[in-house]
This record gives structure tokens, C-alpha cells and sequence, in this order.
């Protein structure tokens, strides 16, 4: 793993469907050398069965470190696509205990799997007999009834007995008798980072990563005192500059101006773009960054989708993205990721 620091796993970006693809994880490389990416979540059997090119989720470039995020309950269905993972060049495998759909819960996958630890064990075990990658787990506090700290110490005793050494805390149960849908198990019940805290106390040796609505700097170093590491989702989706400012205080590193990164991507843009891809699956993660400017609702507006109708939609882009008057301060609504 190309590690800056002793400990990449201070700051991580959480796994996001439809977020963290290449391209968004290409620009966060850009703004931050040294953060934990995570892929989104990818189905075993979209890795197994998938002979689209297109809906190649396992492309990646220079993106590193980068862990790999497989959902999936089928020990040797995982290690297999832990092989197939490890020769596209990733850092990490990372198994998805933590997804509340109910295409996870019909699959067995995700979150029901957290009261299932025998075989996140079982997984585990099968994966680190093909690979040599850390195998990292991400998981939430709790599901439904089994909602209690001894239920939680249970599963990560099970799991760490496999070799598990990293476990991605997303400090709330998942909520799946009741229906709730993915997006409401992001706001419900209450955030609650003490269990999480505890659990680093109980096990002292294993990596602890906190997260949930963790949204700025001063709050991320706050965790960090009690924890090994911060994981950050939607706050970077909306302001992916976000770890330039923490990076600043955990790495002193340089506060890093918006249109040189910009001026960055554009060139990977125009290096990766063909015929094969639209591309608003590159514009799309920057229109956040002109939240807040003249004219930005119109400016992400094309960026989201109307750049693909274009004829020449590079040259276009590059018109628009340096345009003296971009970067001028001013109102406009704003759409966040919720
Ligand atoms: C749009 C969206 C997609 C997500 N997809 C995944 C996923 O593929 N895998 C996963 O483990 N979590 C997924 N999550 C959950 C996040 O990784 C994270 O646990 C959650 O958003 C809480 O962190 P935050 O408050 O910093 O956003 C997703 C969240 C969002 C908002």
C-alpha cells in the first residue's frame, strides 16, 4: 500500500454508490495524497457475472491507497472476487456489513449479516487464503433487536479472530424489520459515538474508525482522540476540498487553491474521455465545488447533464471551467447529498 504515514486510516472516505466511482475518487486523490478512498459497494455476483466492460466497477487510476468494497455472503464467491480484486491493483478488501436495501437483505448481504458472525467469519477466512491484502470489515452498532454493546463485542470478537484488524463503525444500528429505506438508516436513531469509543477501549489492539456526520475539521480531530480513525461520506461529497482542510491540520499540509486541482482533473478528463462514456460521469463530482458561486445552479445544471448534448463537450468544458468570472462569490440555492 503507497502509505504517506503510519496510519492512512486516519482520515477515510466512506464507500458511496453512485459517489466514490474512479473518477471521484481520482479527484479526491488530488486534493488529499494521503486519505483512505473506498470504492462503492459491488455485489459478488456483479464481479463474478459481469462481462460488461461498461459496468466495470474495477478500473481504477491512481487512486491508491483505495480498499475495495464487496458485498456478498458466499465465502468462496468472496475469495474469488478477492483474487480478481487483488490483480486490479487495490490495498484493501473491505466486506459491506453495514447496507440496510432490501436487495442486501434479500441477498443475505450487508447489514443482516451482522447477526450472522459465524459467517462474516467463516468469509473472512476463505478471503485470507487468496490474499495477502488487509481484509477490513464495515459495519454499523447494531440491527433491530440486536442493538447492545455485548451483541457488537460478540460479532468483532468473532470476526478479529479471522485476522480482521480494521472495523468501520458507523455509529447507529441499521433499522431493517421496519422497512426503513437506506437513506432514512443515515439519520436514524441518533448518532452515538460513545459505543463506538467503548469498543476501541475493549480492544485496544484493533483499529477503530468512527463514522457518521462527521462535518468538519474540528469535529474529526475531536474523534481522533478517542479513536484511530475518522470515515467522512456525505460531507466530502458536498465539499470535496473538506480534506484539504483536515489534511491541514493532520498533515500540515498547504491549502490547496480550488482552480489548480480543477485545472488537474480537467486534463485527466481530456485524457480519459471517449466515445465509450458520457461525460457528465466526470463533470458530475464537480459541481459541488461551485456550490455557493454566481451562476452555479446553472453551472452544475450543465455539468450534471446537459454538457452531454454538446458537440465538442471537452472544449466546451474547458470554456466554462476557465472562465474568468467563475470562482465570483454570490447567492444560490443549494443541493446537498443526503
Ligand atoms: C449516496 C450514498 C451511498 C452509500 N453507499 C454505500 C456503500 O456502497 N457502501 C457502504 O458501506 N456504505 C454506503 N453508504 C453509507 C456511507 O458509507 C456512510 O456510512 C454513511 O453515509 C454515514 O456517513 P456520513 O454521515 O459521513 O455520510 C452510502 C451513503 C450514501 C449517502
Amino acid at each position: 500500500m503507497t502509505m504517506m504515514n503510519n496510519n492512512p486510516y486516519k482520515l477515510c472516505v466512506a464507500p458511496m454508490m453512485g459517489h466514490t466511482d474512479m473518477h471521484f475518487r481520482y479527484l479526491l486523490r488530488l486534493i488529499s495524497k494521503q486519505t483512505m478512498l473506498y470504492t462503492e459497494m459491488v455485489a459478488s455476483n456483479a464481479i463474478l457475472h459481469n462481462k460488461s466492460k461498461k459496468l466495470n466497477k474495477l478500473e481504477h487510476i491512481e487512486d491508491g491507497p483505495v480498499g475495495f468494497q464487496l458485498g456478498g455472503d458466499n465465502p468462496d464467491q468472496l475469495a474469488e472476487c478477492a483474487k480478481i480484486v487483488e490483480s486490479f491493483g487495490y490495498n484493501e478488501i473491505n466486506l459491506n456489513i453495514g447496507c440496510p436495501s432490501k436487495r442486501a437483505q434479500s441477498g443475505n448481504f450487508g447489514a443482516c449479516l451482522f447477526d450472522q458472525p459465524d459467517l462474516v467469519a467463516r468469509c473472512v477466512n476463505k478471503i485470507s487464503k487468496v490474499t495477502d491484502l488487509p481484509i477490513t470489515v464495515k459495519t454499523r452498532l447494531g440491527i433491530d433487536n440486536h442493538d447492545d454493546i455485548k451483541y457488537l463485542e460478540n460479532f468483532i470478537n468473532t470476526v478479529s479472530k479471522e485476522g480482521v484488524e480494521i472495523f468501520h463503525l458507523h455509529a447507529r444500528k441499521a433499522i431493517l424489520k421496519k422497512g426503513i429505506n437506506p437513506r432514512k438508516n443515515r439519520s436514524i436513531p441518533p448518532i452515538n459515538y460513545e459505543r463506538v469509543y467503548k469498543i476501541k477501549d475493549m480492544f485496544p489492539d484493533l483499529k477503530i474508525i468512527v463514522n457518521g456526520e462527521i462535518n468538519n475539521p474540528v469535529d474529526a480531530m475531536k474523534h481522533l482522540k478517542y479513536v484511530d480513525g475518522v470515515m467522512i461520506g456525505r460531507a466530502v461529497c458536498n465539499n470535496p476540498f473538506l480534506l484539504n482542510d483536515i489534511d491541514i491540520l493532520l498533515h500540515n499540509e498547504k491549502s490547496l487553491k480550488k482552480e489548480v486541482i480543477l485545472e488537474k482533473y480537467f486534463n485527466y478528463i481530456e485524457k480519459h474521455f471517449n466515445s465509450d462514456v458520457k461525460i457528465t460521469d466526470f463533470t458530475k463530482h464537480l459541481s459541488c465545488i461551485f456550490k455557493g458561486y454566481i451562476g452555479s445552479k446553472h453551472t452544475r445544471a450543465y455539468m450534471c447533464h446537459e454538457l452531454n448534448y454538446e458537440k465538442e463537450p471537452v472544449k466546451k468544458l474547458e470554456e466554462l471551467i476557465f472562465k474568468e468570472d467563475l470562482w465570483k462569490n454570490g447567492q444560490d440555492s443549494i443541493t446537498t447529498v443526503i
